[in-house]
């Protein structure tokens, strides 16, 4: 006689047996074996996430809960989404067990489009034997790209959420409420990177939130976004930058987009302590990149699109300017930094040259605003954090009539605590 399929109840009984007899471990871990075992994830694991965006193209990223590949469907009719992007890559399109990226290019600047995704289970049998799910398709949803024309802009600010799923909750219903072109996430997501079923919850749907299916996340590591031992597949869910310029190979976590009068900078401080810092075992190197990225932002700022905007703010998770004399600027073994004396030295004076007005951070978990100086054209407003005790906030800003407006809002108390305007720049 055959022994019988091996059924889930099948599998949780032997999973019980194999855990207490076979392994002498207690009953505690036999109960955990079980529930791991039924866990019967969805095909589609999250709602699409918009990144990457530039004025003609896009990239949604999506999670699965099963080996699957998937398609975006798209077009600027919204009863009829008559063109499809399939990601393929040198021949072969998206196959993944928890993460699906489509690229969507050659869009029309300044222009509405609809889309949805489909995800097909696909499980290999052999390599001619193949068993293919019927398609299951998302919700429709909008965004537009940026462009010329498009007179003003807006963003939001989150940051240091840690994976608290209470302060995402409370993050996400206000982002919905705000509408901004795009949310910045400024670092420190997670607490380290271990699997990509925590990255799926804490960032492809926190609180089970669409946060960015019409409008793009444009994400910000954190020093805690890089460490953990799966932080390398972190790209699975927050695709690098299209590296148009071989010299932004380095750089690729790095943008420059524009929005209406607005153009926004993401940089990357990175750890918060020295590369030689015992807690690297020698597998870190930040501090040329702050070098590299020095030579980017040089770039980036002469850039046609950058150098025309009317306003312009920068975003990087540790602060890069301290009026403490006494703060650690993360070149000091102990402790961690509370600002970036490198980053500061190196991409200061070029944000100063340029006329940017705003710096935004976070990594102190609470709410800090710096005017501009003679000597120091930006300002430096940093974000809150995530637990009871610390404030959380959203930071948003827009354009309008001719100025830019920045309001940082508390949410448990609903208290705002400081809107500020800012003026085109002369440089
Ligand atoms: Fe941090």
């Amino acid at each position: 006689m055959y022994p019988s399929k091996n059924t889930t109840n099948d599998r949780r009984r032997f999973l019980g047996l194999l855990t207490v007899s076979g392994l002498g471990l207690t009953a505690v871990p036999a109960l955990q074996a079980q529930e791991n075992s039924v866990i019967e994830r969805p095909l589609v694991d999250s709602p699409p996430v918009l990144q990457c965006p530039s004025e003609t193209g896009i990239t949604v990223v999506w999670a699965v809960g099963k080996p699957a590949t998937g398609w975006v469907q798209f077009g600027t009719d919204q009863e009829k989404l008559d063109q499809t992007a399939f990601g393929e890559e040198n021949g072969l399109l998206p196959y993944h067990d928890r993460f699906l990226q489509i690229r969507l290019s050659a869009l029309k600047p300044n222009t509405q489009y609809f889309y949805q995704t489909a995800t097909a289970s696909f499980k290999y049998v052999n390599a001619y034997k193949f068993e293919r799910g019927e398609p299951e398709f998302s919700s429709v949803y909008s965004f537009t790209t940026s462009g010329a024309g498009k007179e003003n802009g807006s963003f939001s600010v989150i940051n240091d959420t840690h994976e608290n799923q209470k302060t995402l909750k409370l993050l996400t219903e206000r982002l919905a409420l705000l509408g901004s072109d795009y949310t910045v996430w400024n670092g420190d997501l997670v607490n380290s990177v271990e699997n990509a079923d925590q990255i799926v919850k804490a960032i492809l749907r926190p609180a089970h939130s669409p946060f960015a299916a019409e409008h793009p996340l444009l994400f910000v590591p954190g020093n805690h976004d890089y460490r953990g031992n799966w932080s390398r597949n972190l790209e699975l869910a927050l695709p690098r930058w299209e590296l148009n310029d071989l010299r932004d190979r380095e750089t690729s976590r790095n943008f420059a987009v524009r929005t209406g009068s607005l153009a926004l900078i993401g940089l990357d401080t990175g750890e918060d302590k020295p590369d030689q810092h015992p807690a690297w075992a020698g597998l870190a190197k930040f501090e040329p990149y702050r070098v590299a990225q020095r030579d980017w932002l040089e770039r980036a700022l002469n850039k046609p699109e950058i150098a025309s905007a009317p306003f312009i703010v920068a975003f990087c998770h540790i602060p890069i300017f301290s009026s403490n004399p006494k703060a650690n600027g993360g070149n000091v073994l102990e402790g961690f930094a509370s600002f970036q004396r490198q980053a500061g030295n190196l991409w200061g004076p070029i944000l100063t040259k340029h006329g940017v007005q705003l710096v935004v951070c976070a990594h102190q978990h609470r709410f800090h605003f710096d005017p501009a100086t003679p000597e120091r054209t930006w300002a430096q407003v940093v974000g809150g954090g995530h637990n009871d005790k610390e404030q959380v906030t959203v930071i948003h800003g827009h354009t309008n009539s001719g100025k830019l407006e920045l309001i940082v809002d508390e949410l448990r108390s609903g208290n705002e605590l400081g809107r500020w305007t800012f003026e085109k720049r002369t440089t």
